[in-house]
């Protein structure tokens, strides 16, 4: 596939004004004056205010962004983008009452999702996914985390994640990929769940590691899907490679899970509805990030909120996220999950964007080189029609046209 073929972004972007919280200067901009970021060689090379323009400056190409507002990339860190198939079945199955635990056992579910892509060729893996995906960038997305999860079969998560990997080159944005191949158990391991934990442990995830595939590694901690020892078995094959862990953690009930990855110094613990007030201690302590799932909580209509008063007055930093996934969450708008997370878990504005750049980027352990404007890092950056920054959280439904600097690359509306 070739690389896209967008305009460089090399040159001085003028009259902008970046929100302060999210950017980093190379030289003192007082909060109303226009600022200005230099591109060479695909990265971000000075960050300032235009009068103090370096002048080596002078004689490079110019962009002016009109006074857009401008943040960093947008950083989607907990997404199941790679699927066949759709449950729009279950949403109906839920409407008329039934919980996510029933209609997993009921034989939908994750293992629903699983016999779809099974069936689906890699190519089509990927002609499905591609959409899904530049909606997302579309609206300012510049690194996005992809797990595996709905192959549960060697073959067939190494097909998911060979199509994540595909996608980034493809269409020109970092992507993280994680291995989950304990999601579920597949169908052909009913009742033996230690064989199966096994075969994660000690076939798969060596396999996929040694072929590149691997960038983390996460669980289904739950009730009905992995239980506490066997999540630990699979943290202890993760680290055995040297390879980072995370975690799907205490989303239906509290298991313990969040102290557990915290001990394995997890990137992040994700859901965390039911998390205990041990298992964010022990998050704070290891560094780990709180990542926010607002729209699975919503299609869940979950009433259960994660204790975002807490996490804040510890200073755990929390992420938000799309989680897209076919059954909880088919959101592929970012900027509405920030929205979702002021209105429906109480964020405020900065925390919402901390939480989709900043922070999002920390879950990925991405941290020096996305989720900020700053000197040093590759160019990923977008300009908004907005007036103020809260109108990132503020509207919904409503992709604003924007211009998109990713990997250094102009994509989207032209200023
Ligand atoms: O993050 N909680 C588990 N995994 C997904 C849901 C996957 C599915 O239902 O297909 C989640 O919500
Ligand atoms: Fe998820």
């Amino acid at each position: 596939m070739n690389l896209p073929t967008a305009p460089s972004a090399d040159g001085v972007w003028l009259h902008l004004r970046p929100v302060p919280e999210l950017t980093v200067v190379d030289a003192p901009c007082a909060p109303d004056e226009p600022a200005c970021v230099v591109v060479q060689g695909g990265m971000v090379r000075w960050v300032g205010p235009v009068r103090a323009l370096p002048p080596a400056c002078a004689a490079i190409p110019r962009h002016d962004a009109r006074g857009a507002l401008a943040t960093p990339g947008l950083v989607d860190c907990h997404t199941h983008l790679v699927y066949g198939g759709q449950r729009a079945n279950e949403f109906a199955m839920r409407l008329a009452g039934a919980t996510y635990e029933e209609v997993a056992k009921a034989g939908g579910g994750i293992v629903s999702s699983v016999k779809a892509t099974r069936e689906a060729s890699e190519d089509e893996l990927f002609a499905l996914a591609a959409p899904r995906l530049q909606a997302l960038l579309d609206e300012g997305v510049c690194a996005i985390e992809i797990k595996s999860g709905y192959g549960l079969a060697l073959p067939h998560e190494r097909k998911q994640l060979r199509v994540a990997r595909r996608l980034g080159e493809a269409l020109g944005v970092t992507v993280r990929t994680t291995f989950l191949g304990a999601h579920a158990f597949p169908p052909e391991y009913a009742g033996r769940s230690q064989a199966y934990t096994d075969l994660v442990c000690h076939e798969m995830l060596p396999a996929l590691a040694a072929e590149g595939l691997v960038d983390a590694v996460d669980v289904f901690c739950e009730r009905i899907a992995f239980t506490l020892a066997e999540t630990e078995q699979v943290f202890q094959a993760a680290q055995k490679l040297g390879i980072p862990v995370k975690l799907h953690a205490e989303q239906l009930s509290d298991m313990g899970g969040a102290a557990l990855a915290a001990r394995y110094g997890a990137l992040s613990c994700d859901h965390i509805e039911h998390l205990s007030a041990d298992g964010l201690a022990a998050m704070k302590a290891a560094g780990t990030v709180a990542v926010l799932l607002p729209g699975a909580y919503y299609t869940l209509r979950d009433t259960h909120l994660p204790p975002i008063t807490q996490l804040r007055e510890a200073g755990v930093p929390m992420a938000v996220s799309t989680d897209h996934n076919p059954g909880t969450s088919p959101a592929l708008s970012l900027l509405l999950m920030a929205n979702m997370a002021c209105t429906l878990f109480r964020l405020t504005v900065p925390e919402a964007l901390a939480g989709i750049t900043t922070h999002a980027a920390r879950a990925l352990g991405l941290q020096d080189s996305h989720g900020l404007i700053a000197s040093g890092r590759p160019a990923n950056f977008v300009l908004w029609p907005l007036r103020e920054a809260a109108e990132l959280a503020y509207w919904f439904g409503h992709k604003p046209a924007c211009t998109i600097v990713r990997q250094g690359r102009i994509h989207g509306v032209l200023p």
